[in-house]
């Protein structure tokens, strides 16, 4: 399976996200093979993109969550309140995020609180340009990896997505290189498989960072890739439109 994911940030109000959701199910009619496509608008719009994706194969997803069920935590939402508004996926540990507001272990807590109340966290890892400089990618991505995955104790259907989003690519047009990507996602399934075996089954890996109409397919259709998490082309419709085209596209060729 194939998974596409449009992180709209903080780059649309409430009738632009409906619009944006319209436009995913209308790139999707007709098409016989799709992936598991995830929209993820700001929290104020989450109610009102429901009715458009609910009863579609177009997932709801969120941008941030935190860890407590409920409490004196004055202005944060928690993943019970994602799912009683028909979230199932949810990102954690964005880089945005990462830089201003959160730690590993943050990221860690919100993962696991994301899990248990049945929601999908899509745990984003990677390096800053200054860290693959000095070619620590590998350290940096692993670090992040333990922090997030140690506390999860998944179950039944649960799944985890990995997005490998290098900050240097995030928002820049400049995207890693396929192979790159690529070589990223043979080790972080690699360092899955030997330090979280029950989750080697239930982890997919995606790519993000400058992706869009135009480089899509080369990251889709490489066997490491499980899909893509899609910033600023996502709330390009015709662009957005374009990655979703790509991904059926391979699926149908690939027959994955
Ligand atoms: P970008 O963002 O596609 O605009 O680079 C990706 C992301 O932040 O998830």
């Amino acid at each position: 399976m194939k998974t596409v994911i449009g992180n709209w940030k903080m780059n649309v109000g409430t009738r632009e996200s409906v619009a944006l959701a319209r436009g995913v199910l209308l790139a999707l009619r007709g098409k016989k093979a799709i992936p598991e496509t995830v929209v993820c608008p700001p929290f104020t719009a989450l109610a009102e993109v429901r009715k458009i994706v609910a009863r579609t194969h177009v997932a709801l997803g969120a941008q941030d969550l935190f860890w407590e069920d409920s409490g004196a935590y004055t202005g944060e939402i928690s993943a019970r309140m994602l799912a009683e508004h028909g979230v199932s996926h949810v990102i954690v540990g964005h880089s945005e995020r990462r830089a201003l507001f959160e730690t590993d272990e943050m990221a860690g807590k919100k993962a696991a609180a994301a899990l248990v109340a049945g929601l999908t966290p899509v745990i984003c890892v990677g390096e800053t340009a200054v860290e693959r400089k000095a070619e620590s990618q590998a350290v940096v991505v692993k670090r992040q990896l333990v922090a997030a995955l140690s506390p999860l104790k998944a179950k039944g259907k649960d799944r985890v997505l990995v997005a490998y989003e290098p900050v240097w690519a995030i928002g820049t047009g400049e995207p890693a290189t396929p192979n790159d990507a690529v070589a990223m996602h043979a080790f972080i399934r690699g360092f899955i498989a030997e330090s979280f075996p029950s989750l080697t089954k239930r982890a997919q890996v995606l790519y993000g960072g400058s992706v869009d109409g135009t480089n899509a397919y080369a990251f889709l259709r490489e066997k490491e890739v499980d899909g893509v998490l899609v910033g600023g082309a996502s709330v390009k419709m015709k662009e957005f439109g374009d990655v979703l085209s790509a991904a059926c596209e391979v699926i149908e060729k690939q027959g994955v």
